[in-house]
């Protein structure tokens, strides 16, 4: 792909190695509100949800008018949808498709609903393959109705697809859409999307190829955790994620429907001609409800909240920070509730991120930021501001009643810095940690607090780090140090002008954000790996003027 494009982006990635700046390159975020669910909150509270998330853009799947009046005036942008059953009627008369606009658009934007794109019919081929031959006449007769209110600016035309359209997607420079397809439908639609500066729409869902054990596919590949990568032989192109891989397999099917100036302007890798109208991961199944159909159990075997969790926030994370050498894109996640009624397998209701009342389901950040950690490791340490005969008397008891205090005496490795409220934290630790961080062991008559990040003031006598492996590459690199800034690392030291930015290299930032990542998940198993990126070390890694905690050693 694209040199002018990859060059691009690593010049972005070199100067901004972290998620902040490089967003305005990128992609934007939304989420698809489904309503087949009979408990879910009412469209005001989900509006609330929305904002309190500050999520930006959402899809829906009719013009439902409650829905599109609680979301006037609050400037999220709204895709709405011409149902299937709806396809025909716009496709046969352009008389139709005004008229369909003028009732479902037309008296929202009025009242200030900010909707700026319109998907006629969802999944045609894959639902309702009879109405194929008419969706691309439907597209134009929606685009035509619109250009004719002067509404064709700001609001785009397109069709969500499902990823079967393509028969082949590996590696992805293979990727190309089915024959019956391919030339009759898929290459008008892609000149109508150019010609309209519209986008096609892909709904993709890594979880199910990765849940079909003839593809081989690691978990860690399918849902953006480090991994190390997938090779396209043909291009030489390395994939860290199966996101990126599909999305590269449709950018390939359109270059084989496409006129010569088109492929070569794809080629370039400027043109963001996909969007990602649903993707999203099950965190969950129900047996035996009234909507189950089947239960395939390789599906349920994957359909876990860690699961879902790294996929979703990795997602995000794709979305706006761009990916070295890989197309831009913007994404609505699927779903925003776990769904009640829908039908299908048993992973089909709990595609949520919300419950219908409204709890989430598990952590996510819509910024791309940290969205947590592995393990909820927590440490105790002394207050320093109580007097000194109360932090004394708790350190004799604790050092009485359990804390192993051998190491702050005097010639021992935690006696430095010798003081009251220094020997204090260790010996509060260490009961507190003996006692498995149980609840209201770190108290001491109040003289205590937990705090879930590894404090310096702890003195640690048998201190590990853990760091990067220069040997894997600057590509496995980045994408392992995409994952420990989005998960668990606090990646702030590592921002230009901050006090650990310089050395500026791949390795170091790697390093930082690796040790920072392991520290704070408790040096829990398996927590300095990063598919075989980093390596733990017992001698104080130095980088730069940087010092990487623990730095009591
Ligand atoms: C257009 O709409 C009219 C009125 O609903 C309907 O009778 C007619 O069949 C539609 N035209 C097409 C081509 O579907
Ligand atoms: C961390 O704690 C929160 C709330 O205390 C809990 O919901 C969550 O399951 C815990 N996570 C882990 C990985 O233990």
């Amino acid at each position: 792909m694209a040199v002018s494009h990859q060059l691009r982006a690593l010049l972005v990635a070199a100067a901004l190695p972290l998620l902040l700046l490089s967003r305005a390159d990128a992609g934007e975020i939304g989420v698809c509100y489904g309503r087949d669910a009979s408990n879910l909150i009412d469209p005001p509270e989900v509006v609330k949800l929305l904002n309190a998330n500050s999520i930006t853009m959402v899809r829906i799947y009719d013009t439902d008018p409650t829905v599109l009046n609680a979301l006037a005036n609050t400037g999220i942008k709204v895709m709405v949808m011409l149902p299937n059953e709806d396809l025909a009627s716009a496709g046969g008369d352009v008389r139709n498709a005004t008229d369909w606009v003028k009732n479902n658009v037309v008296p929202y934007l009025n009242q200030g609903t900010l909707i700026n794109s319109v998907a006629v019919g969802n999944e045609v081929f894959k639902k309702n393959s009879e109405l194929t031959g008419m969706l691309v006449s439907a597209m134009q007769n929606v685009q035509t109705a619109l250009a004719n209110l002067n509404l064709a600016d700001g609001i785009k035309v397109s069709t969500p697809i499902a990823f079967d359209a393509l028969d082949v997607s590996f590696p992805p420079s293979d990727g190309r859409f089915k024959d019956s397809i391919a030339q009759s439908v898929m290459k008008p639609m892609i000149d109508f999307l150019v010609q309209t500066g519209s986008y096609l729409l892909v709904n993709l869902y890594p979880m199910y190829a990765a849940a079909d054990p003839s593809t081989h596919i690691s978990i860690e590949y399918a849902t953006f955790r480090p991994n190390s990568g997938v090779l396209d032989g043909k291009t030489g192109i390395m994939y860290f994620s199966l996101f990126d891989a599909e999305l590269d397999a449709v950018y390939a099917a359109i270059s084989k429907v496409s006129s010569g100036s088109l492929r070569a302007s794809l080629a370039q890798g400027d043109q963001m001609l996909v969007q990602v109208a649903e993707s999203g991961y099950s965190s969950g199944i129900t047996f035996g409800g009234p909507v189950v159909v089947e239960a395939d159990a390789d599906l349920n075997a994957i359909a876990t909240i860690p699961n879902a969790k790294a996929y979703n926030n990795g997602l995000i994370r794709r979305v706006l920070s761009g990916s070295p050498g890989k197309h831009d894109v913007s994404a609505y996640i699927f779903s925003l509730f776990n769904e009640n009624l829908k039908p299908g397998p048993a992973t089909e209701g709990h595609f949520g991120l919300f419950y219908p009342n409204g709890q989430q389901v598990y952590e996510v950040n819509f910024q791309g930021g940290r969205s947590s950690c592995p393990t909820n490791a927590s440490w105790c340490v002394a207050n320093p501001n109580v007097d000194n005969a109360a932090l004394q008397r708790a350190l004799d008891w604790a050092c009485n009643n359990g804390a192993d205090c051998s190491a702050i005496q005097l010639g021992k490795a935690c006696y430095e810095p010798n003081t009251l409220v220094a020997h204090a934290s260790y010996a509060f630790n260490d009961y507190y940690q003996r006692k498995g961080q149980a609840s209201g062991t770190c108290n001491f008559n109040g003289v205590a607090f937990i705090v879930y990040k590894p404090s310096p003031s702890i003195c640690d006598p048998n201190p590990s780090w853990c760091v990067a492996k220069d040997s894997v590459g600057e590509a496995q690199l980045q994408n392992a140090l995409d994952y420990a800034c989005g998960s668990c690392a606090d990646c702030s030291a590592i921002q230009r002008g901050a006090q650990c930015f310089n050395p500026d290299t791949k390795v170091a930032h790697a390093t930082y954000a690796f040790n920072d990542y392991y520290q704070t998940a408790g040096r829990a198993s398996g927590s300095c790996d990063f598919a075989g990126a980093a390596t733990i070390v017992t001698q104080q890694p130095k980088i730069g003027n940087c010092l990487l905690p623990p730095n009591n050693a």
